[in-house]
């Protein structure tokens, strides 16, 4: 069933949970997902990448489908759009489609420019966004590459000062904060910066936040982020480490070898179970679901 972002954020917001945001891939990828939900009775946000796919509005079509067919609360957000380009008019022609796609949700990554154009570029794609009943997610400060984490070059921290202006400036949903996690494998032991989040979550009067780079932060990092007030945490790098190493261990021999397929399914979806229960969300469905909100929380799109 479909859910915007924003409905979904402000139930684990008020409860002190997170909910997982894994990037998927392909149909393969997006139904592991959807039964990992399923199987944990929990919210899922699934996060679609621009450059993942040749083709984004199929992919996003499909998936659509198919949340729409699971009984569990699911959004699909676009993930990093418009993030490659500086130009606001390149942002836009990637946002648009995925809005015709039926996402639910699309982020506006502008963090790679100076503040004031982040939140003037920003704001014109949030009035766009909920003109069309969607909700979006931005960034501010930069979470940067693993990498690169040894030197943290491409790292900027959020100021809990500019959180607060840039919500109102933007009038966004939810808001993705750099406290020390970095895309990808870590170079080092990752770092995060809990004082940080305490005064962003403060200074934002208690706003729903997103952590990027989820993947290697650790278990007890991410226990207390999303205790904290982190309300989505993004996964990419360990689902797809958990199906390599599935494929590798696997016996898929001889006529096993069509096996492939399931063994990938599987490992992507067991690896996204342990991230439900980490997060805090398992069993967390039916709290959406309760009969007298579903009519309110279903989504008619306009477009
Ligand atoms: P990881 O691959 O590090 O989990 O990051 C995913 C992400 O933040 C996508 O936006």
């Amino acid at each position: 069933m479909l859910y915007t972002m924003k409905q979904l954020l402000e139930i684990a917001n008020k409860e002190n949970f997170a909910i997982p945001a894994p990037n998927i891939q392909n149909e393969l990828t997006a139904r592991a997902v959807i039964e990992a939900a399923e199987k944990m009775n929990s919210p899922l946000i699934i996060d679609i990448a621009f450059p993942i796919h040749p083709d984004i509005v199929f992919l996003g079509e499909m998936t659509r489908r198919l949340a729409e067919e699971s009984p569990m609360p699911i959004a699909i957000n676009l993930d990093h759009g418009g993030s490659r380009w500086a130009d606001f008019d390149l942002c836009l022609k990637e946002v648009m489609p995925c809005i015709r796609a039926g996402f639910t949700s699309i982020m506006v990554d502008r963090s790679s420019l100076p503040y004031k154009e982040n939140v003037s570029h920003v704001q014109m794609m949030t009035k766009i966004a909920h003109a069309m009943g969607i909700s979006v997610e931005a960034e501010l400060g930069h979470v940067g590459d693993g990498e690169k984490y040894d030197d943290k070059s491409d790292m900027v921290l959020t100021d809990p000062g500019e959180a607060r202006s840039f919500i109102e400036e933007t009038g966004v949903d939810c808001l993705a904060v750099s406290i020390g996690t970095a895309h990808g494998q870590y170079k080092g032991k990752p770092y995060l910066d809990f004082d940080r989040l305490e005064k962003i979550k403060t200074a934002t009067d208690n706003f729903p936040l997103v952590l990027h780079g989820g993947s290697g932060t650790g278990e007890e990092n991410l226990r207390k982020a999303s205790r904290m007030g982190i309300n989505k945490v993004n996964v990419g790098t360990d689902l797809f480490k958990a199906s390599l190493n599935a494929v590798r261990t696997a016996d898929l021999d001889g006529g096993k070898i069509y096996d492939i397929w399931q063994v990938i399914n599987d490992s992507w979806r067991d690896e996204l179970i342990r991230w439900i229960e980490l997060l805090g969300c398992a069993g967390k469905a039916p709290e959406y679901l309760a009969a007298d909100t579903v009519q309110k929380r279903r989504i008619h799109y306009m477009v």
